[in-house]
């Protein structure tokens, strides 16, 4: 019934459909990939110089493949009639409307691609669900399908799932070398075939026994239930960091001394300013709405506690900031390194950052942002959404220079871990500066001794203020 793929279109240009279809087109040169989007000014952006999307590796890529078995189109149309497998990978961001309001992952993204795939399909087809869905939303893909069929009797559609595990920052090494891609489908002997063409493409550059199949709603649950866990795991440091501050224990060396425990394992241990990104609080909510929608309660209360102790995190770095600054940030001019929820991606998406910034705004903060990778607009917009665009034109300026953006500032506030950061000279950027001083490292990426010898008052999360400097008082909590 399915041929072999030597067709592939993925419908959605964002940071999961681009570097995987790119992937896909540098892997396995004998299928011609097409990657589609109703926003026709990406797709400009995807055939341009200057890509959408920053990942170390990810242009070299593009610009090698696209023209030859990589193209990126607004005809969806087109497109879809002529795929033999078409991933769909568009966003399910949290419903901030109606039921499920800021719980459930929004599906209305997904099940129009579903009535387009009906629509233009012409014959038969492998869909496969790369964005990351509730359990069941296959079943509701396969209904829309099905329906289309009842109409055209060429038409035959087997859904898969495939969630995709690639992380931001790592999205290429991520592609190049997973530790499993799971496929997930139905038991049926159709089912099989589909799942089998699947495996064959992958089967070009990862191994096939790291390739794992189950049904389908195993595959869509282990996708929720993965990010649930490592979200789990930084805010479990993260309130292991606020027992740290409180007793002079340190949390790198607790985390190291914990994660040296092979059946706990070291990775993900790192305390921070709170998890952000597109997908961790979206996913742990989406787990938190299925529980209670199964009647579940107990379980949902025990991943939203995930959710909790992430925003108690950022709320309590605020504090601290405000706290350490003589409990008044009104009018001061504050520093802040990073807006990316992480490094290396101008991401901002849920990032940290935003809260943080929030939270100053709030008490009349000046804020003087600098991320090497955040455009200027996407900053203020971000802001702007979260207060309001007067208190942004009042508040915030964003700066493209790091020592330009420290200069007068009372404080310097690190939330995000770009390397860059550790490399600045921090006795000019402290010469510069208002006295006291102040750094609060939101990522414990600076080294604290070498600062407080300069003369800057620090702050870390998960370790106590070094009495040998006496210079935090016990406030703040
Ligand atoms: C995550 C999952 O890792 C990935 O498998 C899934 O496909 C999508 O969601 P991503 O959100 O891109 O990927 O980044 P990730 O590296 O997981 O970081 C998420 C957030 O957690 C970032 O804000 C990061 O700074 C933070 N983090 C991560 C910590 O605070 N401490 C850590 O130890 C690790
Ligand atoms: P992700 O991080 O999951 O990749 P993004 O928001 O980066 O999410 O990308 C999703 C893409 O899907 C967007 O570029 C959006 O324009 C596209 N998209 C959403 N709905 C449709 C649709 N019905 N048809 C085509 N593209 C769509």
């Amino acid at each position: 019934m399915f041929k072999k793929v030597e067709r592939v279109v993925c419908v959605g240009a964002g940071y999961v459909g681009g570097p995987t279809c790119a992937m896909i087109a540098h892997k396995c040169p004998g299928i011609t990939v097409t990657v589609v989007d109703m926003n026709a000014a990406k797709i400009d952006e995807w055939n341009s110089d200057k890509l959408p999307i920053f990942e170390h590796g990810l242009d070299e890529i593009v610009f090698a493949a696209r023209g030859k078995n990589l193209f990126f189109s607004s005809d969806i149309p087109k497109a879809i009639r002529e795929a033999d497998l078409i991933f769909i990978s568009v966003n399910t961001p949290t419903k901030t409307y109606g039921r499920g309001k800021g719980m459930a992952p929004d599906l209305k993204y997904v099940e129009s691609v579903a009535r387009t795939i009906a629509q233009y399909a012409g014959g038969p087809k492998i869909v496969v669900e790369k964005s990351t869905v509730p359990v069941k939303a296959a079943e509701s893909i396969g209904c829309i399908l099905r329906d289309a069929q009842k109409n055209c009797p060429e038409l035959k559609f087997q859904v898969l799932s495939n969630p995709e595990f690639l992380a931001e920052g790592t999205a290429m090494r991520d592609l190049a070398n997973p530790d499993r891609v799971l496929i997930g489908g139905e038991s049926s002997p159709e089912g099989a075939l589909a799942v089998e063409a699947l495996v064959t493409v992958y089967e070009n550059w990862v191994p096939r026994e790291r390739i794992i199949t189950t049904n389908t709603w195993s595959s869509e649950l282990s996708k929720l239930v993965a990010n649930a866990f490592l979200a789990q795991r930084i805010s479990s440091i993260n309130a292991i960091s606020a027992v740290c501050e409180a007793t002079g224990a340190d949390v790198s060396e607790v985390a190291h001394a914990v994660g040296c425990d092979t059946r706990i394992g070291n990775k993900f241990l790192k305390a921070s300013v709170g998890f952000g990104g597109s997908c961790f609080q979206k996913d742990v909510l989406s787990l938190v709405y299925l529980c209670e929608s199964l009647n579940l309660q107990k379980v949902a209360d025990y991943w939203h506690g995930v959710i909790e102790i992430n925003d108690w995190q950022r709320r309590r770095f605020a504090d601290k900031i405000i706290a350490e600054l003589f409990n008044t940030v009104t009018d001061k001019k504050i520093a802040v390194f990073g807006f990316a929820f992480k490094k290396d991606t101008g991401d901002t998406r849920e990032s940290s950052a935003i809260h943080v910034s929030k939270h100053l705004m709030e008490e009349h903060a000046r804020l003087a942002i600098y991320d090497p990778k955040v455009p200027k607009s996407q900053v203020l917009y971000e802001l702007g959404l979260q207060t309001s665009p007067a208190d942004v034109e009042k508040l915030v300026t964003v700066y493209n220079d790091p020592y330009e953006a420290a200069k007068d500032a009372h404080a310097i506030v690190v939330l995000t871990e770009w390397d860059e950061f550790t490399t600045f000279d921090f006795s000019r950027i402290h010469a510069s500066m208002r006295h006291p001083a102040a750094i609060f490292d939101g990522r414990l990426i600076l080294d604290q001794k070498a600062l407080r010898e300069i003369g800057f008052r620090t702050f870390a999360i998960g370790s106590a203020p070094d009495q040998a400097y006496n210079l935090f008082g016990t406030s703040g909590y």
